[in-house]
């Protein structure tokens, strides 16, 4: 294949919490880039590692049988340094230094501020979403949510085993910081009789009626599900609820991290593999300052301003869905 634009040194990095997919992706880069007659670096530890200048050539080889990995073989990390004006003129420095054209940016939200950041000072950046949280603007979908909520729904299934065996009532929490998707579609999926989340205030009181409730209508248990970012905190809910005595004696799981790792889903794998391959195409192509997005089927391209302008929420519809469903 042959270049477009005048790229011929190509660097890719992942940042802030891991997500499962997030390797598809490393590949993708790495073996687009080849086919387009580039070098490939890859850096280490996100942006710690490229204020450091902790740069490896990449061959084809290097991203062999990582498919299936979840976490992500260049590492990870949250910079406070790169934070700082100090930190990002090392960060360019080390970019000049080592020839470096343009840079391939993986990771949630405010990895992408980074890039953005980066790409007001002239650096060539192409970003690609990845944060199981889902609130990042501009992509129906990023890499690592799939994964992360069928290891939410295969312990929410394992729960309502012992929930039911023993009539109790399950508070379980999810992660996705600010943003309730993960705790939305949780709901749907595990069937919950109720769901909290940062983008609605809900009081201890509608709780226990909504569960008091099931009881009274013969539910053998009940599927609580609680988003971190939630106003009420799962351990104070919990309390309140004995108290309240609802029928069911409640139990606590914090799912925590397990829902960052394992084996990334079809669905991670295909979208971190065109993802992958969109961005090098709009490196290629001399687009900069972008995210690579899904929308509908198709992937696009976004304006970083854009994407660190907005926020995205948990899904109204989506939310209703899950109360209408809990009868
Ligand atoms: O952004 C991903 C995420 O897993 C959030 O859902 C969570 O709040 C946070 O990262 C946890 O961060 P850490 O792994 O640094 O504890």
């Amino acid at each position: 294949m042959t270049k477009i634009s005048e790229i011929e040194r190509i660097a890719v990095l992942t940042s802030g919490g891991d997500a499962s997919g997030m390797n598809p992706a490393i590949r993708a880069v790495v073996r687009t880039a080849l086919a387009h007659n580039l070098e490939v670096y890859g850096v280490e530890s996100g942006y710690e590692g490229l204020i450091h200048g902790a740069f490896t050539r990449l061959d084809a080889r290097d991203v062999g049988g990582i498919m299936q990995r979840g976490g992500t073989m260049l590492l990870t990390a949250r910079s406070k340094e790169f934070r700082t004006e100090q930190g990002q003129r090392k960060a360019i420095h080390q970019l000049n230094k080592h020839g470096i054209d343009a840079l391939v940016v993986i990771g949630g939200d405010g990895s992408l501020r980074g890039a953005h950041v980066l790409a007001r000072q002239g650096v060539n950046i192409v970003g690609i979403p990845a944060s199981i949280d889902n609130d990042i603007w501009g992509t129906n979908m990023a890499i690592g949510v799939d994964t992360a909520l069928n290891t939410i729904m295969d312990a929410v299934d394992k729960l309502r085993d012992t929930a039911s065996s023993h009539q109790r009532a399950f508070l379980i929490e999810t992660m996705g910081r600010e943003c309730g998707y993960l705790a939305v579609m949780a709901g749907i999926i595990g069937g919950a009789e109720t769901v909290l989340i940062p983008e609605v205030e809900t009081t201890l009181e509608e709780v226990a009626h909504a569960v008091e409730d099931a009881y009274k209508r013969g539910k053998t248990h009940a599927i609580i599900i609680v988003a971190e970012g939630a106003h009420i905190k799962i351990q104070d809910l919990a309390h309140y609820l004995d108290q309240a005595d609802v029928g069911f004696k409640t139990r606590v799981t914090i799912l925590g991290h397990i829902q960052r790792g394992g084996r990334p889903t079809a669905f991670d794998r295909l979208l971190a593999s065109r993802m992958g391959v969109h961005a090098v195409e709009a490196a290629v192509n001399g687009r900069f300052d972008v995210m690579v997005g899904l929308k509908g089927r198709e992937m696009v391209l976004m304006s970083l301003e854009e994407v660190v302008n907005r926020q995205r929420k948990a899904n109204m519809e989506y939310y209703t869905m899950t109360r209408m469903l809990a009868r």
